[in-house]
């Protein structure tokens, strides 16, 4: 939002497909972020999730009853709403290095590209709810979706059974949300190894962080 004070502190998200190893690298990140701050503050949060309200929403919607698409998308907003409310601002406003598990560009993947909802219209909504606090570095984890696929273990939830097709807009989205802000994104590829992914993760960051 263009003249509102921004907090301090430092917002980053990860991002990419179901299967792209996002878990794993979210682990390694927080260690590496953990030592390089000074005061150790780092706090890793997902969503959906990441409050009590949040963890409840976030069964609801994968595992909870069918609802048509904008209801999920809200669902995820009031996720995120509570979220930054609850842990993600004022963890700023104290100067802390806040790692988000997700993000406003998942909605507007998965929810606007791909399930056909206006992506403008739900990145507006996100900015009245994160009252227009973006996010440093988005770092995307990019993977082709077939690889993805193979990497999927477990019994799969409401949205990683969404298939194929499904998948691929959502990775043609995120790819075209990189490139029109390519000084946000820092997209890495995610079909190397996770020692490889997290080396150039590290490196992307080094100058941010
Ligand atoms: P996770 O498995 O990465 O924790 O994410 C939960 C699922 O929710 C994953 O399939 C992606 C999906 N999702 C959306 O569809 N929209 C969103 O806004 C968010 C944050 C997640």
């Amino acid at each position: 939002m263009v003249g509102t004070p921004q907090p301090a502190g430092c917002l980053l998200a990860l991002e990419g497909i179901d299967g792209c190893g996002k878990s794993t690298q979210a682990e390694l990140l927080l260690g590496w972020l953990r030592e390089r701050r000074p005061d150790g503050k780092v706090e890793l949060l997902r969503e959906p999730g990441g409050t009590p309200l949040g963890e409840d929403v976030r069964e609801l919607l994968l595992r909870g009853a069918e609802r048509g698409p904008m209801t999920e998308m809200l669902l995820y907003m009031a996720s995120r709403a509570e979220l930054y409310e609850q842990r993600v601002l004022p963890a700023l406003a104290r100067g802390e290095l806040v790692l988000l598990d997700r993000s406003y560009y998942s909605t507007a993947a998965y929810q606007g590209a791909a399930l056909d909802q206006d992506e403008d219209t739900i990145l507006e909504l996100a900015r009245l709810v994160t009252r227009g606090r973006e996010i440093d570095k988005v770092v995307l984890l990019d993977i082709d979706p077939r690889q993805a696929a193979v990497r999927m273990a477990g019994e799969a939830d409401r949205i990683e059974s969404r298939g194929l097709a499904y998948f691929e807009r959502v990775t043609a989205a995120y790819r075209a949300f990189a490139e029109a802000a390519p000084e946000r994104f820092l997209v890495v590829d995610a079909s190397e190894q996770p020692d490889k992914v997290f080396a150039a993760i590290c490196a992307g960051l080094s100058d941010v962080v």
